[in-house]
């Protein structure tokens, strides 16, 4: 069976938009958990600043708290310098600079523009370089953006590029509000290809317009291997006002399944981490 990683990152992507402050051991549980359930890799932090993202303030104590399984990376968001060290701190095992291919997405998430954001993450690559700590990128609004509209593949491309340029080891391609159509994903890759093989790349594919798992579909016949997703569906960004959640982990492993494709998880590990992120949702105590 063909291999297809899922990075789980529901603790991040999917806590973060929370309006409920939810209670640090809550957080360390759900970690522990998906610990369990066979991935190798899930983003459990964002180190940004605590007024802009409340919920990702306790993101130390977090990585402090978690028994870690061996052979799983914990990872985290850093925008910047001040990001990146905190997260060493912290203990991270790697780090993320994210970007945007709109400018409107870039302004409201970061508070400056395209050229600007890449300015501050450039030492943050270069000091994880010389940590020996790896580096993941983002490229938020691949294919809409919540305030510019549809964005040119050509625009992905030239972030991807730049991200690429810094040392990027993985690249993760955002459809922050999932209203992307196959036909359209399969364009924006096609442009994002020109630039790094697809063994670089990886999906992030929100699920608000239901069609995360059929843009998970037209990017593996273009060779993408790795997605992203949240464990329950859980999330949004606060930034993308409407956007829904990510992909649920566990719809997108069945499908994984269904297909063929072995994603090396274990299905009844992650119904109970699904279970565990809904109550989250719904304001269980
Ligand atoms: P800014 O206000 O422009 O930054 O924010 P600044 O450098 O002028 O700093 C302002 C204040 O923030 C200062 O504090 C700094 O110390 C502090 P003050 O002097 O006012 O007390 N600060 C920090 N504090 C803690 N940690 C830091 C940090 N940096 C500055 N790292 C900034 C710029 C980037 C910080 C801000 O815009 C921010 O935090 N944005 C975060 C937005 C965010 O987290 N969005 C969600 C994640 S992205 C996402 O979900 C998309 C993704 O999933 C892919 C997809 O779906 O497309 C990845
Ligand atoms: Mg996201």
């Amino acid at each position: 069976m063909a291999e297809v990683e899922i990075f789980e990152v529901g603790p991040r992507d999917g806590l973060q938009n929370e309006k409920r402050l939810i209670p640090t051991e809550q957080k360390v549980a759900l970690v522990e958990c998906l610990s369990r359930a066979g991935f190798r890799r899930i983003e459990v932090a964002s180190f940004v600043s605590p007024k802009w993202v409340p919920q990702m303030a306790d993101s130390d104590a977090v990585l402090a708290g978690i028994r870690r399984a061996p052979g799983v990376r914990y990872a985290a968001l850093t925008p910047n310098m001040k990001g990146y060290q905190r997260a060493r701190a912290a203990g991270a095992d790697e780090v993320a600079i994210f970007g945007a291919a709109s400018e409107g997405f870039s302004r409201a998430n970061l508070n400056c523009s395209i050229a600007e954001s890449l300015e501050r993450f450039a030492p943050v690559a270069e000091a994880a370089r010389a940590d020996g700590v790896p580096v993941r990128g983002y490229v938020s609004c691949v294919s809409d953006c919540p305030y510019d509209g549809p964005v040119a593949p050509g625009a992905v491309a030239a972030v991807v590029a730049r991200l690429r340029d810094m040392g990027c080891y993985e690249i993760s391609l955002g459809d922050t509000i999932g209203q992307g159509t196959p036909e359209r994903i399969a364009a924006m890759l096609r442009a994002v290809l020109e630039e790094v093989p697809s063994e670089r790349l990886a999906g992030h594919y929100h699920d608000t317009a239901g069609r995360a798992l059929v843009n998970v579909e037209a990017s593996l016949e273009l060779g993408v291997r790795v997605f992203d997703a949240a464990v329950g569906g859980l999330g949004g960004c606060p930034y993308a006002p409407g956007a829904a959640g990510n992909v649920a982990t566990e719809a997108l492993a069945a499908r994984m399944a269904e297909l063929g494709h072995d994603t090396g998880l274990d299905h009844s590990v992650l119904a109970e981490a699904a279970a565990m992120a809904r109550a989250m949702r719904a304001g269980a105590p």
